[in-house]
């Protein structure tokens, strides 16, 4: 187990045929594989080079960080950021062909002076609001936007190549709110047709969409969650959808020793023993990214017994009872994977801790190592 008794292990294979699964649900769309927070905790670089393998036309990030780190990396293929803050080292990233997003009046400023600066025209994706209620403008003010950017696309200092939004409640299957996104964000692409926009892409679907709504596919999708196998359905298990988890969260134990009935665990002592019996130590807790919420709730699988997490999550630290068992010291824990060999799952783990499976992937911390297999 190295110098860190605990890793990831990532399945590169897995994220390859997911990303293949995806592009079938997209048909003639193409894919934007979203790589954001360190590919969801999977790893940036290895995750991109995966998808990119698979087939994925474009990347997606969050940060100019993450985009610049994609180029350092030697990725050249399409890569669209979408969060920064005034200021924002944009020149930069117009030097190394990132797309930008616009959401708002002062970003498109930013790109102006930040191509003018280069000496290249930016390539950005206006983003409207369609109800997410986050990012973008809203119909009135996007309309503004879209001139504003249409002129500078005449002065030749952008090229507007996207319109894009993002839909709030694509999971619930049906839900009405989808439709209305998507009416709201066909008026936003008439009109940037009209203005003179000569859009490459128009994209609004993320894994749910991508995996529910055909309708919403447009010319893009952009899964996040479903590139690492997981499903964005409440109900719906991933290899029902067709995809794979992609990652594994794994221990050793380190300590295990017998310890008599009331016998107090952890922090505050929130557990207490009921009779004579083992405890068992592993290595990994909140500065590792556990929630302290699985305290007494999340379960892990130690030689094929799935035990629940006894008292509080420490900082690097939790405790199983692992009485009337065999279990002993250096013997594998898996936290979760797949869920193949009877393991807990991320949902699993979502579930006991009132999260989602977002959640519990990306949050691993970053010094726990990664693995890469497939
Ligand atoms: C703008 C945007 N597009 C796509 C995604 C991917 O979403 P999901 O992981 O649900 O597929 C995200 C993630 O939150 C996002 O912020």
């Amino acid at each position: 187990m190295s110098y860190y008794p605990a890793r990831a292990v990532v399945d590169l294979a897995a994220i390859r045929a997911n990303v293949a699964r995806l592009r079938e649900y997209a048909a003639t769309a193409q894919v934007m594989a979203v790589v954001k927070a360190d590919a969801y905790g999977h790893g940036l670089v290895p995750v991109a080079r995966a998808a990119r393998e698979a087939g994925a036309a474009w990347l997606g990030v969050a940060q100019l960080s993450e985009a610049l780190a994609l180029r350092a990396a030697g990725d050249t293929g399409r890569v669209l950021a979408w969060l920064y803050g005034p200021g924002a080292p944009l020149a930069e990233c117009v030097a190394a062909e990132i797309d930008l997003s616009v959401p708002a009046p002062w970003a498109l400023a930013e790109v102006r002076e930040a191509a003018a600066a280069v000496g290249r025209p930016a390539r950005v994706h206006l983003k409207i609001d369609t109800g997410m209620g986050r990012s973008g403008q809203l119909l009135p003010a996007w309309t503004d936007m879209l001139h504003e950017a249409v002129e500078a696309q005449r002065d030749g200092l952008v090229r507007v190549v996207g319109v894009f939004s993002h839909l709030a409640r694509a999971d619930e299957v049906d839900h009405p709110s989808v439709r209305t996104q998507f009416d709201v964000f066909a008026e936003a692409v008439r009109r940037a047709e009209e203005a003179g926009a000569d859009l490459e892409v128009r994209h609004l679907a993320n894994s749910a969409a991508t995996l529910t709504e055909p309708a919403v596919h447009y010319d893009l999708v952009r899964p996040g969650l479903a590139t690492y196998g997981l499903s964005p359905l409440p109900g719906r298990e991933p290899a029902q959808l067709g995809l794979r988890p992609a990652m594994r969260v794994e221990s050793q134990l380190v300590v295990v020793k017998d310890v008599p009935a009331g016998q107090g665990v952890s922090y505050g002592h929130t557990y207490t023993t009921r009779s004579d019996t083992r405890l068992a130590v592993v290595p990994l807790g909140y500065g590792d990214g556990v929630p302290r919420h699985a305290s007494n709730a999340a379960e892990v699988q130690v030689g094929g017994h799935r035990f629940r997490i006894a008292g509080r999550v420490c900082m690097d630290q939790l405790v199983l009872d692992v009485g009337g068992t065999s279990a002993a010291e250096g013997d594998r824990v898996v936290l979760f994977g797949p869920g193949d060999d009877g393991e807990p799952t991320a949902q699993d783990w979502a579930d006991a801790v009132g999260t989602i499976n977002y959640e519990i992937v990306t949050r691993l911390g970053a010094r726990v190592p990664r693995e890469y297999v497939g």
